[in-house]
Protein backbone atom coordinates (compact mmCIF):
# COMPACT_ATOMS: atom_id res chain seq x y z
CA UNK A 1 0.00 0.00 0.00
CA UNK A 2 1.41 3.32 -0.93
CA UNK A 3 0.91 6.10 1.93
CA UNK A 4 1.08 9.22 0.01
CA UNK A 5 3.02 11.04 2.64
CA UNK A 6 1.44 14.46 3.49
CA UNK A 7 4.66 16.89 2.43
CA UNK A 8 7.21 15.65 0.23
CA UNK A 9 10.40 16.47 0.83
CA UNK A 10 10.20 19.23 -1.50
CA UNK A 11 7.92 21.35 0.13
CA UNK A 12 9.05 20.17 3.23
CA UNK A 13 12.29 22.51 2.99
CA UNK A 14 10.94 25.33 0.76
CA UNK A 15 7.48 25.71 0.70
CA UNK A 16 5.56 26.38 4.13
CA UNK A 17 3.84 23.88 5.88
CA UNK A 18 0.39 22.55 4.13
CA UNK A 19 -2.66 24.59 6.50
CA UNK A 20 -4.44 20.98 6.00
CA UNK A 21 -2.86 17.35 5.69
CA UNK A 22 -3.16 15.83 2.74
CA UNK A 23 -4.98 12.42 3.66
CA UNK A 24 -3.63 9.08 2.19
CA UNK A 25 -5.76 6.59 -0.14
CA UNK A 26 -7.75 9.11 -1.43
CA UNK A 27 -10.64 8.61 -4.22
CA UNK A 28 -13.03 10.90 -5.63
CA UNK A 29 -16.24 9.82 -5.86
CA UNK A 30 -18.05 10.04 -9.29
CA UNK A 31 -21.67 9.10 -9.16
CA UNK A 32 -24.23 8.23 -6.41
CA UNK A 33 -27.43 6.56 -6.71
CA UNK A 34 -30.17 6.54 -3.86
CA UNK A 35 -32.29 3.44 -3.88
CA UNK A 36 -34.20 3.63 -0.20
CA UNK A 37 -34.12 5.75 2.45
CA UNK A 38 -31.80 2.78 3.86
CA UNK A 39 -29.58 2.41 0.81
CA UNK A 40 -27.79 3.91 -1.98
CA UNK A 41 -24.84 3.07 -4.21
CA UNK A 42 -21.94 4.81 -5.24
CA UNK A 43 -18.99 4.62 -7.57
CA UNK A 44 -15.42 5.91 -6.93
CA UNK A 45 -12.02 6.08 -8.76
CA UNK A 46 -9.82 2.79 -8.80
CA UNK A 47 -6.15 3.59 -7.53
CA UNK A 48 -4.59 2.08 -10.60
CA UNK A 49 -2.43 -0.41 -8.54
CA UNK A 50 -5.38 -1.92 -7.18
CA UNK A 51 -5.67 -5.68 -8.49
CA UNK A 52 -8.83 -7.78 -6.34
CA UNK A 53 -10.31 -10.99 -6.83
CA UNK A 54 -14.36 -10.25 -7.88
CA UNK A 55 -16.05 -11.00 -4.03
CA UNK A 56 -13.56 -9.44 -2.21
CA UNK A 57 -13.98 -6.41 0.36
CA UNK A 58 -11.48 -3.48 1.31
CA UNK A 59 -11.94 -1.04 4.22
CA UNK A 60 -13.53 2.58 3.07
CA UNK A 61 -14.16 6.00 4.85
CA UNK A 62 -14.00 9.34 5.89
CA UNK A 63 -12.01 11.34 8.06
CA UNK A 64 -13.14 12.54 11.47
CA UNK A 65 -12.04 14.67 14.38
CA UNK A 66 -11.22 12.70 17.13
CA UNK A 67 -13.30 13.99 20.13
CA UNK A 68 -10.06 13.73 22.73
CA UNK A 69 -7.59 15.06 21.06
CA UNK A 70 -8.80 17.19 18.22
CA UNK A 71 -6.52 15.53 15.45
CA UNK A 72 -8.10 14.30 12.28
CA UNK A 73 -8.06 10.71 11.73
CA UNK A 74 -9.51 7.64 9.34
CA UNK A 75 -12.89 6.33 9.88
CA UNK A 76 -13.17 3.23 8.33
CA UNK A 77 -15.65 0.32 7.59
CA UNK A 78 -15.49 -2.87 5.95
CA UNK A 79 -17.43 -2.69 2.31
CA UNK A 80 -17.62 -5.73 -0.37
CA UNK A 81 -16.39 -4.15 -4.01
CA UNK A 82 -20.10 -4.58 -6.14
CA UNK A 83 -18.23 -3.91 -9.62
CA UNK A 84 -16.25 -6.78 -10.99
CA UNK A 85 -12.26 -6.97 -11.35
CA UNK A 86 -12.29 -6.08 -15.11
CA UNK A 87 -14.11 -2.13 -14.43
CA UNK A 88 -11.87 0.39 -14.22
CA UNK A 89 -13.94 2.23 -11.18
CA UNK A 90 -15.09 0.96 -8.07
CA UNK A 91 -18.49 0.96 -7.06
CA UNK A 92 -20.36 0.20 -3.65
CA UNK A 93 -23.57 -0.44 -2.43
CA UNK A 94 -24.18 0.69 1.16
CA UNK A 95 -26.92 0.73 3.85
CA UNK A 96 -27.90 4.39 5.93
CA UNK A 97 -27.45 4.04 9.44
CA UNK A 98 -28.77 7.22 10.71
CA UNK A 99 -26.96 7.31 14.30
CA UNK A 100 -24.16 4.97 12.57
CA UNK A 101 -20.18 6.44 12.41
CA UNK A 102 -19.74 6.19 8.96
CA UNK A 103 -22.81 6.15 7.00
CA UNK A 104 -24.70 8.86 8.61
CA UNK A 105 -22.18 10.95 6.99
CA UNK A 106 -21.38 8.59 4.39
CA UNK A 107 -24.81 8.95 3.06
CA UNK A 108 -24.06 12.87 2.00
CA UNK A 109 -21.93 12.03 -0.20
CA UNK A 110 -21.61 13.87 -3.49
CA UNK A 111 -19.63 13.53 -7.02
CA UNK A 112 -16.57 15.53 -6.98
CA UNK A 113 -16.38 14.32 -2.56
CA UNK A 114 -13.16 12.00 -1.57
CA UNK A 115 -13.39 9.26 0.35
CA UNK A 116 -10.48 7.37 1.88
CA UNK A 117 -9.86 3.97 0.27
CA UNK A 118 -7.38 1.19 1.78
CA UNK A 119 -6.03 -0.90 -1.61
CA UNK A 120 -5.40 -4.22 0.51
CA UNK A 121 -8.17 -6.22 -0.81
CA UNK A 122 -9.43 -9.61 1.50
CA UNK A 123 -12.39 -11.90 1.66
CA UNK A 124 -13.49 -15.75 1.48
CA UNK A 125 -16.17 -14.85 -1.21
CA UNK A 126 -13.85 -16.36 -4.24
CA UNK A 127 -14.00 -18.72 -6.68
CA UNK A 128 -10.91 -19.94 -5.72
CA UNK A 129 -11.93 -20.83 -1.86
CA UNK A 130 -14.42 -23.36 -3.78
CA UNK A 131 -13.68 -26.62 -5.35
CA UNK A 132 -15.49 -26.81 -9.32
CA UNK A 133 -18.89 -27.72 -8.98
CA UNK A 134 -21.98 -27.58 -12.16
CA UNK A 135 -24.18 -25.28 -10.16
CA UNK A 136 -23.29 -21.85 -7.95
CA UNK A 137 -25.55 -21.11 -5.58
CA UNK A 138 -25.58 -17.19 -4.10
CA UNK A 139 -27.77 -16.35 -1.08
CA UNK A 140 -28.33 -12.53 -0.01
CA UNK A 141 -30.15 -11.13 2.50
CA UNK A 142 -29.98 -6.97 2.41
CA UNK A 143 -26.80 -5.57 1.41
CA UNK A 144 -25.01 -9.16 1.33
CA UNK A 145 -26.19 -8.75 -2.51
CA UNK A 146 -22.54 -6.17 -2.72
CA UNK A 147 -20.37 -9.22 -3.39
CA UNK A 148 -22.40 -10.64 -5.60
CA UNK A 149 -23.00 -8.00 -7.89
CA UNK A 150 -19.26 -8.48 -8.68
CA UNK A 151 -19.02 -11.74 -9.08
CA UNK A 152 -22.53 -11.98 -11.51
CA UNK A 153 -20.17 -9.34 -13.31
CA UNK A 154 -17.09 -11.39 -13.90
CA UNK A 155 -17.20 -13.91 -17.05
CA UNK A 156 -15.16 -16.80 -14.87
CA UNK A 157 -18.67 -17.17 -12.97
CA UNK A 158 -19.90 -18.13 -15.94
CA UNK A 159 -17.33 -20.14 -17.18
CA UNK A 160 -16.81 -22.11 -14.68
CA UNK A 161 -20.66 -23.01 -13.86
CA UNK A 162 -23.24 -24.27 -15.99
CA UNK A 163 -26.39 -22.64 -13.81
CA UNK A 164 -25.58 -19.85 -10.87
CA UNK A 165 -28.80 -18.93 -8.90
CA UNK A 166 -28.95 -15.39 -6.70
CA UNK A 167 -31.43 -15.61 -3.78
CA UNK A 168 -31.59 -12.11 -2.35
CA UNK A 169 -34.41 -11.91 0.54
CA UNK A 170 -34.87 -8.31 2.00
CA UNK A 171 -37.82 -7.27 4.08
CA UNK A 172 -39.56 -5.08 1.18
CA UNK A 173 -39.90 -4.64 -2.30
CA UNK A 174 -37.68 -1.24 -2.59
CA UNK A 175 -34.53 -3.11 -1.01
CA UNK A 176 -34.49 -5.67 -4.22
CA UNK A 177 -33.96 -2.63 -6.88
CA UNK A 178 -30.63 -2.39 -7.00
CA UNK A 179 -30.40 -6.53 -7.82
CA UNK A 180 -32.99 -6.20 -9.95
CA UNK A 181 -31.46 -3.61 -12.31
CA UNK A 182 -28.20 -5.33 -11.43
CA UNK A 183 -30.00 -8.40 -13.15
CA UNK A 184 -31.63 -6.54 -16.14
CA UNK A 185 -28.02 -4.69 -16.57
CA UNK A 186 -26.39 -7.88 -16.64
CA UNK A 187 -29.09 -9.88 -19.54
CA UNK A 188 -29.19 -6.66 -21.67
CA UNK A 189 -25.71 -4.85 -21.81
CA UNK A 190 -24.10 -5.82 -24.82
CA UNK A 191 -20.69 -5.45 -23.68
CA UNK A 192 -21.46 -7.65 -20.51
CA UNK A 193 -22.40 -10.19 -23.30
CA UNK A 194 -19.78 -9.94 -25.04
CA UNK A 195 -17.67 -10.13 -22.13
CA UNK A 196 -19.09 -13.31 -20.81
CA UNK A 197 -19.65 -15.27 -23.73
CA UNK A 198 -22.13 -17.22 -25.49
CA UNK A 199 -24.68 -18.32 -23.89
CA UNK A 200 -24.42 -17.06 -20.74
CA UNK A 201 -27.88 -15.61 -20.03
CA UNK A 202 -29.87 -18.86 -19.93
CA UNK A 203 -27.47 -19.97 -17.37
CA UNK A 204 -27.96 -16.88 -14.93
CA UNK A 205 -30.89 -17.81 -12.47
CA UNK A 206 -32.76 -14.83 -10.03
CA UNK A 207 -34.86 -15.76 -6.90
CA UNK A 208 -35.67 -12.29 -5.08
CA UNK A 209 -38.04 -12.46 -1.91
CA UNK A 210 -39.55 -10.40 0.64
CA UNK A 211 -40.82 -10.90 4.31
CA UNK A 212 -42.56 -7.89 5.36
CA UNK A 213 -43.89 -6.52 2.40
CA UNK A 214 -46.05 -8.14 -0.77
CA UNK A 215 -44.41 -9.07 -3.90
CA UNK A 216 -44.24 -12.03 -6.24
CA UNK A 217 -42.62 -14.51 -3.91
CA UNK A 218 -42.83 -13.99 0.05
CA UNK A 219 -40.88 -15.60 2.63
CA UNK A 220 -37.16 -16.22 4.18
CA UNK A 221 -35.15 -18.17 2.08
CA UNK A 222 -34.51 -20.43 4.23
CA UNK A 223 -37.80 -21.32 5.25
CA UNK A 224 -38.43 -21.49 1.02
CA UNK A 225 -36.20 -24.00 1.09
CA UNK A 226 -36.58 -26.44 3.99
CA UNK A 227 -40.49 -26.54 2.32
CA UNK A 228 -38.84 -27.42 -0.92
CA UNK A 229 -41.05 -24.53 -2.84
CA UNK A 230 -37.75 -22.73 -3.63
CA UNK A 231 -36.47 -26.15 -5.47
CA UNK A 232 -39.88 -26.48 -7.22
CA UNK A 233 -40.04 -22.90 -8.34
CA UNK A 234 -36.70 -22.49 -9.99
CA UNK A 235 -36.69 -26.58 -11.29
CA UNK A 236 -33.57 -28.21 -10.00
CA UNK A 237 -33.18 -30.00 -7.03
CA UNK A 238 -31.69 -29.86 -3.65
CA UNK A 239 -28.09 -28.92 -3.21
CA UNK A 240 -26.09 -31.65 -3.59
CA UNK A 241 -21.97 -31.58 -2.73
CA UNK A 242 -21.52 -33.59 -6.38
CA UNK A 243 -23.12 -30.64 -8.11
CA UNK A 244 -23.42 -27.58 -6.04
CA UNK A 245 -21.33 -24.83 -4.72
CA UNK A 246 -22.54 -22.13 -2.49
CA UNK A 247 -21.56 -18.49 -1.29
CA UNK A 248 -23.62 -16.79 1.55
CA UNK A 249 -23.48 -12.86 2.24
CA UNK A 250 -26.14 -11.71 5.29
CA UNK A 251 -26.96 -11.00 8.39
CA UNK A 252 -25.31 -13.18 10.88
CA UNK A 253 -28.64 -15.00 12.18
CA UNK A 254 -29.19 -15.61 8.08
CA UNK A 255 -25.32 -17.15 7.96
CA UNK A 256 -25.55 -19.44 10.61
CA UNK A 257 -29.16 -20.99 10.08
CA UNK A 258 -27.91 -21.42 6.45
CA UNK A 259 -24.57 -22.69 6.79
CA UNK A 260 -26.28 -25.66 9.12
CA UNK A 261 -28.48 -26.31 6.54
CA UNK A 262 -25.83 -26.59 3.61
CA UNK A 263 -23.97 -29.08 6.00
CA UNK A 264 -27.45 -30.88 6.12
CA UNK A 265 -27.50 -31.11 2.36
CA UNK A 266 -23.12 -32.23 2.95
CA UNK A 267 -21.78 -29.67 1.74
CA UNK A 268 -18.07 -28.42 3.35
CA UNK A 269 -17.52 -24.37 4.15
CA UNK A 270 -14.11 -23.77 2.41
CA UNK A 271 -11.56 -21.17 2.34
CA UNK A 272 -9.18 -19.64 0.49
CA UNK A 273 -6.80 -22.05 1.58
CA UNK A 274 -8.39 -24.64 1.93
CA UNK A 275 -11.55 -24.88 -1.43
CA UNK A 276 -14.02 -26.99 -0.24
CA UNK A 277 -18.27 -26.83 -1.65
CA UNK A 278 -19.35 -23.32 0.22
CA UNK A 279 -18.24 -20.14 1.59
CA UNK A 280 -19.73 -17.28 3.83
CA UNK A 281 -18.85 -13.88 4.92
CA UNK A 282 -20.99 -11.44 6.86
CA UNK A 283 -22.95 -8.59 5.67
CA UNK A 284 -22.09 -6.72 8.56
CA UNK A 285 -20.85 -6.71 11.99
CA UNK A 286 -24.46 -6.97 14.77
C1 LIG B 1 -16.77 -8.10 5.62
C2 LIG B 1 -17.78 -6.98 5.67
C3 LIG B 1 -18.24 -6.42 4.48
C4 LIG B 1 -19.18 -5.38 4.53
N1 LIG B 1 -19.67 -4.87 3.34
C5 LIG B 1 -20.63 -3.93 3.38
C6 LIG B 1 -21.22 -3.42 2.17
O1 LIG B 1 -20.83 -3.80 1.06
N2 LIG B 1 -22.20 -2.50 2.28
C7 LIG B 1 -22.65 -2.05 3.50
O2 LIG B 1 -23.55 -1.22 3.53
N3 LIG B 1 -22.10 -2.48 4.65
C8 LIG B 1 -21.11 -3.39 4.61
N4 LIG B 1 -20.55 -3.83 5.79
C9 LIG B 1 -20.94 -3.14 7.04
C10 LIG B 1 -20.05 -1.88 7.18
O3 LIG B 1 -18.74 -2.27 7.51
C11 LIG B 1 -20.59 -0.89 8.25
O4 LIG B 1 -21.03 -1.55 9.38
C12 LIG B 1 -21.70 -0.01 7.70
O5 LIG B 1 -21.18 0.80 6.68
C13 LIG B 1 -22.30 0.92 8.78
O6 LIG B 1 -21.28 1.72 9.31
P1 LIG B 1 -21.59 2.78 10.42
O7 LIG B 1 -20.29 3.27 10.97
O8 LIG B 1 -22.52 3.81 9.89
O9 LIG B 1 -22.36 1.95 11.53
P2 LIG B 1 -21.83 0.73 12.40
O10 LIG B 1 -21.48 1.21 13.77
O11 LIG B 1 -20.75 0.00 11.64
O12 LIG B 1 -23.11 -0.18 12.45
C14 LIG B 1 -24.20 0.16 13.29
C15 LIG B 1 -25.26 -0.92 13.20
O13 LIG B 1 -25.96 -0.80 11.95
C16 LIG B 1 -26.31 -2.08 11.46
N5 LIG B 1 -25.67 -2.27 10.13
C17 LIG B 1 -24.39 -2.00 9.80
N6 LIG B 1 -24.16 -2.32 8.50
C18 LIG B 1 -25.32 -2.80 8.01
C19 LIG B 1 -25.72 -3.29 6.74
N7 LIG B 1 -24.85 -3.34 5.72
N8 LIG B 1 -26.99 -3.69 6.58
C20 LIG B 1 -27.88 -3.62 7.62
N9 LIG B 1 -27.56 -3.17 8.85
C21 LIG B 1 -26.29 -2.76 9.05
C22 LIG B 1 -25.82 -3.11 12.48
O14 LIG B 1 -26.89 -3.42 13.35
C23 LIG B 1 -24.73 -2.37 13.22
O15 LIG B 1 -24.55 -2.83 14.53
C24 LIG B 1 -19.62 -4.88 5.77
C25 LIG B 1 -19.12 -5.43 6.97
C26 LIG B 1 -18.24 -6.48 6.93
C27 LIG B 1 -17.74 -7.06 8.22
N1 LIG C 1 -35.32 -2.97 6.35
C1 LIG C 1 -35.99 -2.01 6.97
O1 LIG C 1 -36.98 -1.55 6.48
C2 LIG C 1 -35.49 -1.45 8.31
C3 LIG C 1 -36.07 -0.27 8.76
C4 LIG C 1 -35.58 0.30 9.94
C5 LIG C 1 -34.60 -0.32 10.66
N2 LIG C 1 -34.07 -1.48 10.23
C6 LIG C 1 -32.98 -2.08 11.04
O2 LIG C 1 -31.80 -2.25 10.27
C7 LIG C 1 -31.14 -3.48 10.61
C8 LIG C 1 -30.90 -4.30 9.37
O3 LIG C 1 -32.13 -4.48 8.65
P1 LIG C 1 -32.17 -5.10 7.20
O4 LIG C 1 -33.58 -5.27 6.80
O5 LIG C 1 -31.27 -4.36 6.29
O6 LIG C 1 -31.47 -6.52 7.39
P2 LIG C 1 -31.93 -7.81 8.15
O7 LIG C 1 -32.61 -7.57 9.44
O8 LIG C 1 -30.70 -8.62 8.14
O9 LIG C 1 -33.02 -8.50 7.17
C9 LIG C 1 -32.82 -8.72 5.79
C10 LIG C 1 -33.64 -9.92 5.35
O10 LIG C 1 -33.08 -11.10 5.90
C11 LIG C 1 -34.13 -11.87 6.48
N3 LIG C 1 -33.61 -12.68 7.59
C12 LIG C 1 -33.24 -12.25 8.82
N4 LIG C 1 -32.80 -13.28 9.56
C13 LIG C 1 -32.93 -14.39 8.79
C14 LIG C 1 -32.66 -15.77 8.99
N5 LIG C 1 -32.18 -16.23 10.16
N6 LIG C 1 -32.89 -16.61 7.99
C15 LIG C 1 -33.39 -16.17 6.81
N7 LIG C 1 -33.66 -14.88 6.56
C16 LIG C 1 -33.44 -14.01 7.54
C17 LIG C 1 -35.13 -10.85 6.97
O11 LIG C 1 -36.37 -11.48 7.14
P3 LIG C 1 -37.39 -11.09 8.35
O12 LIG C 1 -38.08 -9.83 7.90
O13 LIG C 1 -38.28 -12.27 8.44
O14 LIG C 1 -36.56 -10.87 9.59
C18 LIG C 1 -35.10 -9.84 5.83
O15 LIG C 1 -35.94 -10.22 4.79
C19 LIG C 1 -32.04 -4.20 11.60
O16 LIG C 1 -31.48 -4.07 12.88
C20 LIG C 1 -33.37 -3.47 11.54
O17 LIG C 1 -34.00 -3.41 12.81
C21 LIG C 1 -34.50 -2.06 9.05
Amino acid sequence: MTELSPVTEATATKAPAPKKLAVPDTQTVTSVQHWTDRLFSFRVTRPASLRFRSGEFVMIGLMQTDEKTGKEKPLLRAYSIASPSWDEELEFYSIKVQDGPLTSRLQHIQPGDEIILRPKPVGTLVHDALLPGKRLWLFATGTGIAPFASLLRDPQTYEDYEEVILTHTCREVGELQYGKELIDQIRTDELLAELMGEGFHEKLRYYPTTTREESPKMGRITDLMRCGECFEDLGVPELSPETDRAMVCGNLAFNLEIKEMLEGYGLEEGANSDPKQYVVEKAFLD
